[in-house]
């Protein structure tokens, strides 16, 4: 596995963010006993636009976010549509993972992080005291730059997050169809019982996407996904992400703006001090922002 283009400050946040996810993962299991019911009933994202026009799955109003008394996010507002692609982009430092991170409650593992504002899914603002954030986390998967299955078998890795108790839920047949829908069953299909630590960087990936939709979320949460990989690797993320948004919603970080015009419904274009600057269609964004900062970001000429 090849590791790239990482600098320093993001290197730092995601080493303890995978750490986190593992213990995030491992909550997943120990609060399996007491049936965990994300919301109340009227959480429920089956009503599609009858018109076809994409939903609204996750909506930030005022989002700000402090690490003690550093602000990394300002006022960001943002209508993320349901089964499409959204790419973060901007310069390092500029609140992206950070923004990643609010829209899952994954920060709450961070002591130093406040998050102030609302944070809509569906509707129901995830900060409201009735939200369970690790049933929240099955309902909004998230993938890290860092590969990282755990040390345990394929199969193993991809049932992690699910909740045993539920009898309805045959494991087999989720994992097999969890590791289909991340394009790797045909790759390690007679080899469920070995290492996910044994693949390559690529597969090991692909393996962290399976064990994120084994649990059947909405949404995906992607940070820099392909950035430890090699190009025919991070090809091969790129189409799967592309397919992934059929059947969920995708948020990706990315410090790479071509892999954002080619794989992105919507871009956010995050400038300095967390400020969202512009938000729009991929085109658009590429073609013709409105704003000169943005214009300016996209050509190169800073960041
Ligand atoms: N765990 C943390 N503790 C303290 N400060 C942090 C932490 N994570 C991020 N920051 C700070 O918040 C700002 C935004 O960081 P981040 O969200 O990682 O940006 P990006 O992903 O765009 O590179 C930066 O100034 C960074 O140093
Ligand atoms: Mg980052």
């Amino acid at each position: 596995m090849n590791r790239t283009n990482t600098s320093e400050s993001d290197d730092g946040v995601e080493q303890r963010t995978d750490g986190s996810g593992t213990t995030v993962s491992e909550q997943t299991t120990s609060a399996d006993d007491e049936s965990t019911s994300l919301l109340d009933e009227s959480f429920d994202i089956d009503d599609r636009s009858p018109t076809g026009a994409a939903n609204t799955i996750i909506e930030a109003r005022d989002v700000n976010v402090f690490y003690d008394d550093v602000q990394a996010l300002q006022d960001v507002a943002m209508a993320i549509p349901e089964k499409q692609v959204t790419a973060l982009i901007g310069p390092s430092g500029c609140g992206k993972s950070t923004f990643l991170r609010s829209i899952n409650r994954m920060n709450d593992l961070i002591d130093a992080a406040r998050v102030e504002g609302e944070l809509l899914f569906d509707g129901k603002n995830v900060y409201d005291d009735d939200v369970d954030p690790v049933a929240l986390r099955r309902k909004i998967g998230m993938v890290f730059q860092t590969p990282n299955p755990f040390p345990k078998s394929i199969r193993d890795n991809v049932a992690f997050g699910l909740e045993v108790q539920d009898t309805d839920v045959d494991v087999d047949e989720t994992v097999h169809s969890a590791l289909e829908r991340a394009a790797l069953l045909e790759e390690v299909e007679d080899q469920l019982d070995s290492s996910g630590l044994d693949l390559s960087g690529g597969q090991q990936q692909r393996l962290c996407i399976a064990r994120a939709i084994a649990p059947d979320p909405d949404v995906l949460l992607m940070d820099e996904p392909a950035s430890a990989l090699d190009p025919i690797a991070t090809s091969k993320i790129e189409d799967l992400i592309e397919e992934l948004a059929e059947e969920y919603t995708v948020v990706i970080v990315t410090h790479n703006m071509q892999q954002a015009a080619r794989i992105s419904d919507k871009t956010a274009v995050f400038l300095t001090g967390g400020e969202l600057v512009e938000f729009d269609d991929t085109d658009t964004i590429f073609e013709n922002p409105e704003h000169d900062r943005v214009e300016d970001y996209i050509t190169g000429k800073f960041g």
